[in-house]
């Protein structure tokens, strides 16, 4: 299709109209033309497709659809090529349901454990929720039809996210909260980008140039649709100038008609609505072309995907005296209403009408299982009675199994949480059930951390998170030892929500929201303050062990245009088949601007038979070591030592090498008056034109000779004093200090320093 052609011969009224939706999910057609409608539909776990009453919250029913399991979940199994599947799997479905444009992935930093809508994101690294927003984007994508990675930018509450201002620096923004899209724009192209409701200092999203032109496309290459989140368009004409091309829902024809008349008026070159009009239906051909609505849709083969896809997410906490795997000739309790109806996926946009779901409970039939309900999941408070029966369940089993978490209630999209404490009564039962029965077993089912105060009494802990339809089938395998637990969090567990380092600040006064935490984000910044955890970020248990060895690095010396090759040796030391995940952090040793003690830049799951081992390899590449500088506006390595860390999680660190990273950068440097000594005698070049000068003030100073002066003198003005008196100074100071120059003398000295 010439779609330039094509939008040639629209009318500015069609190419307006073209901009914004024609009801909740379709984008307009032009019937004179032989446009058609397309659809696009939420997301991002699998289809909520309206099909009659529709709107952006999930209140009207969707078709019948697979949930699998939520970001959350996902992200903890630390494996890409799974995640790619799953994204085929739900590709299949769109072809299936004729839908042009699934709406995720949905890959904000978890920058508290408060979001609401936490359950849908991946992670507090950028990484790793990069590495798995392309490999969904990858899979939906190669059955050709496209995703909508959300939301960007910077919208990581739910509290005001429609007026709310996220105000950053632009280091934190290139370090935590851009990587995530960065990383699936460069690999995975996804067609479409959608903007988030929120303003980033100051501007919001939908009409903010800078987010949709400069960085997403001109930095990126970007090259797809700009759709606006439902109802984030604030100024229509400045978001097409912006670089946003469709508007949805709609506006009622109000913004169609701004569009038209800013046109008219000479305030909107024709040629950007032109732009837009192109983008949009570049992916409405580009799915066309490729429809395939014969593609089967075989839920009950998805269904089971999504089981295995969960048992690999689940993450093993804890795992005292080797409690579980059960064994299934026991009698076991499992309590909660959650182990009849899990909680296994978020209120809002992302909620789907799964065709089937199955609890542990469902799933253990035929097991030696008795269950009681212990809670309920309304209710905060846990009656007499059902605390009793739930004891006396407990007291009658080998082992009891606490399914608890976190309801609807407490964690949904549209706003936060206010605290980081799981409902009371289900608190009460797991305090009440561990001291009936010494093997006390907690299964959690939530998007984000929760307290754990009953922690020190349970023996294990096993975090399913919000794991899909079929996340009962994956506990009871997991539980039972039918599935090895290789699941890592995503995320730190803190010990309480006062720990987190955007406790101070996040939520914001009024609309605006600073990020005052900066790049200390999650284990950033629990590692930089060597804080105690509950849980740090990367860990899981498994029912077999692993060990680490054999640490090699490709040199010991590069430059920042190099790569470096990392390879370690995992072995398989217990009984049973796992899988490890190696990760690598790196970190930079001597660094001065500040920045965390690590960051993970790589990681590979490999699945090992009891006594095997295998070599896993990394390729680091300049971005591994660099951090954003502010005055070149670019990523930068300051030359020297960095730290190669490998192992099973952050704190879990057993090999350690360095390697020497030389820049090739150099970074400008302009010398004034007020520039300090220091400064300049860390600059070679610098230094040497200076040198008379600073000999002569270092006398003054008293750096050479300490010798001839008295007692009381050395003890009034010490070595280190001087030093540093002489360190901070401007330069100017040798007017005041004697350093023996004019000021032309001193101009012509600072022009050959910054020549
Ligand atoms: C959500 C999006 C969603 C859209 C359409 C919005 O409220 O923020 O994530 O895709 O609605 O349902």
């Amino acid at each position: 299709m010439d779609i330039k052609a094509l939008v040639s011969q629209m009318t500015l009224e069609e190419k307006a109209g073209l901009c914004s939706g024609d009801d909740f999910w379709h984008t307009k057609a032009v019937e004179r033309l032989g446009i058609p409608r397309s659809m696009v539909s939420d997301g991002p776990h699998g289809l909520r497709k309206q099909d009659e009453a529709a709107d952006h919250l999930g209140i009207n029913d969707s078709i019948k659809a697979v949930c699998f399991p939520a970001a959350c979940a996902t992200a903890a199994s630390f494996d890409p090529d799974m995640i790619r599947e799953m994204g085929e799997a739900i590709g299949d479905s769109c072809q299936h349901e004729k839908l042009s444009v699934v709406l995720g992935p949905a890959v904000n930093i978890k920058r508290s454990p408060l979001c609401g809508r936490n359950f849908e994101y991946f992670s507090e690294d950028p990484y790793l929720a990069g590495r798995m927003a392309a490999a969904v984007i990858q899979g939906i994508q190669s059955r050709n039809v496209g995703t909508s990675i959300k939301h960007f930018a910077l919208n990581n509450q739910e509290h005001r996210r429609m007026s709310s201002s996220s105000d950053a620096d632009e280091r934190t923004i290139r370090e935590i909260y851009f990587p995530a899209f960065e990383t699936a724009v460069k690999e995975a192209a996804p067609w479409t980008v959608m903007c988030s409701y929120n303003r980033v200092n100051g501007v919001y999203a939908s009409e903010n140039p800078w987010l949709l032109t400069e960085v997403l496309r001109n930095e990126w290459g970007f090259d797809g649709y700009v759709v606006s989140d439902w109802g984030a368009v604030s100024d229509r004409v400045a978001g097409v100038a912006a670089g946003l091309d469709l508007e949805m829902p709609s506006s009622g024809g109000v913004n169609d008609r701004k569009i038209v008349e800013a046109v008219k008026a000479g305030k909107l070159d024709e040629k950007l609505v032109d732009r837009a009009c192109e983008r949009i239906l570049k992916i409405v051909y580009r799915y066309l072309e490729n429809a395939k609505p014969e593609t089967p849709w075989d839920k009950e083969a998805q269904h089971a995907q999504a089981a295995d896809i969960a048992a690999e997410c689940m993450v093993l906490l804890k795992n005292e005296g080797g409690i579980l795997p059960l064994d299934r000739q026991d009698e076991i309790a499992f309590i909660g209403e959650f182990a009849r109806k899990p909680r296994f996926q978020g209120g809002g946009s992302s909620h789907i009408n799964c065709f089937r779901t199955t609890g542990a409970l469902e799933a253990a039939e035929g097991l030696k299982v008795a269950w009681a309900r212990g809670y309920d999941v309304a209710a905060d408070d846990a009656p007499e009675e059902m605390i009793a029966e739930a004891v006396a369940a407990a007291k009658n089993a080998k082992a009891a199994v606490v399914f608890a978490g976190l309801p609807d209630s407490y964690e949904s999209e549209g706003y936060d949480r206010s605290h980081m404490r799981m409902p009371d009564c289900q608190n009460r039962v797991i305090e009440a059930v561990a001291a009936a029965n010494p093997n006390t077993v907690v299964v959690l089912h939530n998007g984000a951390p929760v307290e754990m105060p009953w922690i020190g009494k349970v023996k294990a802990v096993l975090e399913a998170y919000l794991g899909g339809q079929a996340v009962g089938e994956a506990a009871v395998r997991v539980l039972f030892g039918d599935a090895n637990p290789c699941g890592k969090l995503p995320e730190t567990f803190p010990l309480k929500l006062e720990d987190n380092p955007s406790y101070l600040y996040y939520g914001g006064e009024g609309n605006v929201t600073e990020y005052r935490e900066g790049v200390f984000v999650g284990y950033r910044y629990y590692d930089k303050k060597k804080m105690d955890v509950l849980f740090p970020f990367g860990h899981g248990l498994s029912y077999t062990a692993f060990e680490f060895s054999g640490l090699k690095l490709s040199a010991e010396k590069i430059k920042d245009t190099d790569t470096l090759t990392v390879a370690a040796t995992v072995k398989n030391t217990g009984s049973r088949a796992g899988k490890a995940v190696a990760q690598l952090y790196v970190g930079d040793a001597e660094s001065t601007p500040i920045r965390p003690v690590r960051e993970l830049k790589g990681f590979v799951k490999v699945e090992l038979q009891p006594g095997e081992s295998r070599e896993v390899s990394f390729t680091l590449d300049k971005r591994a070591f660099a951090y954003w500088n502010t005055q070149i506006h670019d990523w930068h390595v300051e030359t020297g030592a960095f730290t190669i860390e490998i192992g099973e999680s952050s704190r879990d660190l057993p090999l350690c090498g360095t390697v020497q990273v030389e820049s090739t950068v150099e970074l400008p440097r302009r010398y004034t008056m007020d520039s300090i000594f220091m400064d300049v005698m860390a600059d070679p070049k610098a230094k040497e034109i200076l040198m008379p000068v600073i000999r002569r003030t270092m006398a003054i100073f008293g750096h050479d000779d300490r010798e001839g002066t008295s007692e009381a003198a050395r003890e009034a003005v010490t070595e280190d004093m001087s030093m540093a008196m002489m360190n901070y100074m401007p330069l100017r100071g040798v007017f005041s200090f004697g350093g023996g120059i004019t000021p032309e003398e001193a101009g012509e000295l600072l022009a050959k320093m910054n020549a």
